[in-house]
């Protein structure tokens, strides 16, 4: 199957030299015409109004989504602009809004604006946001391989910012039948990260679980935290930090708990960060979790399809745990690290290796100690003695996680990731039915609708995940 793979990757990388070979054209044409304000909408003047007014915020080195060191391909690429309606670009709409972190942006004038969405309206009239879903005639097999059926499908890009991950986009193929929707989604990573939380025996004979993450107080995230205590790179990845690598997908649901705000804005719709007046944002705090960011929708009743696969937890049963982000009121109780964050019915298949007098209790019967993806199943576990953990050597590392197969609504989406350690990349399949039974899911039951998602990927960093930004398109070709 390598080779299927690596054409897969080819004919990606030609696509991509191809698009950037266009954009250099056009940056010359731009510059070389006549400077000058809404009669020359071209990118440099365009470009040099976002300068003034946002690069305080949105500078080359700023960890966001939008960075005015941006050329056009990027631009578009990124999907903040908006060919097909250039008006509701989120590079118009976001300063202007009371949900931009940076509140709204005075110094953005109207002048300025209708240069950049002059500017956007010179695009040809593609959407850079859409995935095409292509009918298939054979269907994939979910086990991350990427098989050479895929290549009919063509991928979208998704950039992603923010948050703590080594990749900067997400490749997405998706591809249906009369069964399901298919997906594939492939991301760069220099390490898969498979140590979650396990038991390490100390030096004096006690027993740790290692830490998933840094502890930030109030008003950092990670990237700041990082940077004041001297830096971790991710290459190689923060080695005193043991969590799994993850990927999520949100979908707006369409039915009686459709969430509008989703359709313009995407998965900023939902995320609340007490540090920023409840607008998007990204502030950790380990000791006071309720001034946490968290997702919930603002509106009773309204809800979001969430798909979180979860690498050590999930993979090795091929499912994505299917959940929902639904209404929830902030509440000052210091506890509520979930927020809206709910599970479909069913057993969410996996359970922490209890402790038993501060020590692991299980080990997996066939493979000792040290499962090789730091999990094993519930049916080969064994119940160790107080002689046999006592000679153990010290640091001796015990996987904290026992699976079985998840049941229910929440099993609705399967999937499998697959790291490949020469390309140092995820593929990522993803099969669901077109339709389910669950009020909270997304129905793919009229394939003329445009379906909108937003993407995160969570690289080693439990809850600190870097995100897309407007909603990506879901359009089924017929
Ligand atoms: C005072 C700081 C500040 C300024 C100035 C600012 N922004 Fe932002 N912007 C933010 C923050 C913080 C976020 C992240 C939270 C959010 O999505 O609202 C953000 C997010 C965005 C986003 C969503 C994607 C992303 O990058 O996360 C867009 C688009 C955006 N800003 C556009 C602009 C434009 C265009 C300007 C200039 C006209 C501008 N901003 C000026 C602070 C600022």
């Amino acid at each position: 199957m390598l080779h299927h793979v690596s054409y897969a990757g080819r004919t990606f990388a030609a696509l991509m030299l191809a698009a950037g070979l266009a954009a250099c054209t056009a940056d010359k044409d731009a510059i070389s015409g006549p400077a000058g304000g809404l009669d020359d909408p071209t990118f440099a003047n365009a470009s040099a109004a976002l300068q003034t007014s946002c690069a305080s915020c949105h500078g080359a080195s700023s960890g966001r989504l939008f960075r005015t060191s941006m050329d056009s391909t990027t631009l578009v690429a990124s999907g903040l602009v908006d060919p097909a309606s250039p008006s509701a670009s989120q590079l118009l709409v976001k300063p202007r809004s009371a949900a931009h972190g940076g509140g709204v942006i005075a110094a953005f004038s109207t002048r300025d604006s209708a240069l950049v969405a002059a500017w956007i309206a010179t695009l040809p009239n593609v959407s850079a946001t859409t995935v095409n879903a292509v009918k298939t005639d054979f269907a994939p097999s979910i086990d991350g391989v990427g098989e050479a059926i895929w290549l009919q499908a063509t991928p979208l890009t998704v950039q992603i910012a923010g948050g703590w991950a080594a990749a900067a986009s997400v490749s997405v193929r998706a591809m249906y039948d009369d069964g399901y929707l298919y997906m594939l989604l492939r991301w760069t990573d220099n390490e898969a990260s498979y140590r979650r939380n396990p038991w390490i025996k100390n030096v004096d004979g006690t027993w740790s679980v290692a830490a998933a993450k840094p502890a930030p107080t109030n008003g950092q995230n990670w990237q700041q935290y990082m940077a004041a205590r001297g830096g971790l790179s991710f290459n190689p990845e923060a080695p005193e930090y043991m969590y799994e690598d993850k990927m999520a997908i949100i979908w707006n649901t369409y039915g009686a708990g459709t969430v509008p705000a989703f359709e313009t804005v995407g998965c900023a719709a939902v995320c609340h960060d007490p540090n920023a007046g409840g607008g998007p944002g990204t502030t950790y705090n380990s000791v006071q979790r309720d001034q946490a960011a968290k997702k919930y929708t603002t509106v009773v009743g309204q809800v979001l399809d969430m798909w979180h696969w979860k690498l050590v937890r999930q993979n090795m049963n091929g499912k994505m745990h299917d959940q929902y982000v639904r209404y929830w009121l902030p509440i000052n109780d210091g506890t509520a690290g979930d927020g809206g964050r709910a599970s479909d019915a069913g057993a969410v298949g996996y359970a922490s290796n209890p402790a038993v007098s501060g020590r692991p209790t299980f080990r997996s019967a066939t493979n000792g100690m040290l499962p090789a993806i730091y999990s094993w199943p519930t049916t080969d576990t064994l119940r160790m003695t107080d002689v046999e953990v006592a000679a153990l050597p010290v640091g001796t590392v015990i996987a904290n996680m026992l699976t079985s197969m998840p049941t229910g609504s929440g099993a609705d989406v399967d999937g499998r990731g697959v790291y490949d350690s020469v390309l140092r990349r995820w593929t990522y399949e993803i099969r669901r039915r077109l339709t389910t039974s669950d009020v909270n899911d997304v129905q793919f039951d009229n394939l003329t609708r445009t379906y909108k998602f937003g993407l995160a990927v969570f690289d080693n960093a439990q809850i600190e995940h870097s995100y897309s930004g407007p909603p990506v398109r879901l359009v089924f070709k017929p």
